[in-house]
């Protein structure tokens, strides 16, 4: 077996029954893990900095690759006249930015922040860097080969879809660039890391608070009052 033939055929199914398997049994065995651990309460200001352009660029983002997976025959419609492939892969790359600085305030964070640095696991740090490393590579191909948007709709959705229908057919990436397979494999690594991360949190979308009362929370004590020593107990 190649490496190619490893890395495209057979460790895309290694990540996704880690996922499958370990996911439901985190959330049977240690439910009040399935979480985020939000440190908002220790640090909010660089939080927010790095948080709202982090989960708004990068949801976007991968509602576009969901588009290209499913609508692959529009999106190449639609990149069809030149200004409108100028437009998606444009926003694309503005929203890439966005999501690079997001996440590289929170990198930032994590570093500098001293109560946010003895909350932060080993686990934080690579899921971090892996997304760094997945964000960084999206941005490079985007930049040096293009047109993603056509050839991902053209290459790497049937790629895909060759993965989700148990028949791989790795010819249609084991040509691409270095870093465009550190992509594609980097995004497999990061759904084995979901059931072991603080990531696992975006499967529970909490949709009662959409209808729930909204929720007071009243601080017993003036917050001047609290000093760092009684903080630290
Ligand atoms: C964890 C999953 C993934 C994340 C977070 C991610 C993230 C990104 C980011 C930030 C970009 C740059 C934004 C842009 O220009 O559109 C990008 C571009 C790209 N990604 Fe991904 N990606 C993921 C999975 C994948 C997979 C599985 C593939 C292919 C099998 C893929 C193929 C591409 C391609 C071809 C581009 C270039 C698009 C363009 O030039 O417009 N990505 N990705």
């Amino acid at each position: 077996m190649t490496s190619n033939e490893f890395m495209f055929s057979v460790f895309p199914y290694v990540t996704i029954i880690i996922a499958l398997v370990v996911t439901p049994i985190r959330y049977f065995v240690k439910r009040f893990s399935y979480s985020s651990l939000s440190s908002q309460f220790l640090e909010n200001k660089q939080l927010f900095w790095g948080s709202v352009p982090w989960h708004y660029g990068i949801i976007l983002i991968l509602g576009g690759h969901l588009l290209g997976l499913i609508i692959p025959q529009s999106v190449l419609a639609w990149n069809g006249v030149p200004w409108r492939l100028y437009v998606l892969e444009g926003t694309g790359l503005s929203l890439a930015f966005l999501t690079i600085f997001g996440l590289i305030m929170l990198m930032v964070r994590r570093a500098v922040q001293p109560r946010i640095r003895a909350v932060t696991s080993v686990m934080d740090v690579v899921i971090l860097l892996a997304l760094f490393v997945q964000v960084f590579a999206g941005i490079w191909t985007a930049i040096f080969y293009r047109w993603g948007s056509s050839w991902y709709a053209a290459a790497a959705a049937p790629y895909l879809w060759s993965i989700f229908s148990f028949n791989p057919n790795i010819s249609l990436v084991e040509n691409l660039p270095l870093m465009v397979k550190i992509h594609i494999i980097d995004a497999f690594f990061l759904v084995s890391l979901l059931p072991f991360s603080r990531l696992v949190h975006f499967l529970s979308l909490p949709l009662q608070y959409i209808w729930r009362s909204p929720q007071v929370v009243v601080w017993n004590q003036s917050v001047g009052a609290v000093t760092n020593s009684q903080i630290k107990g």
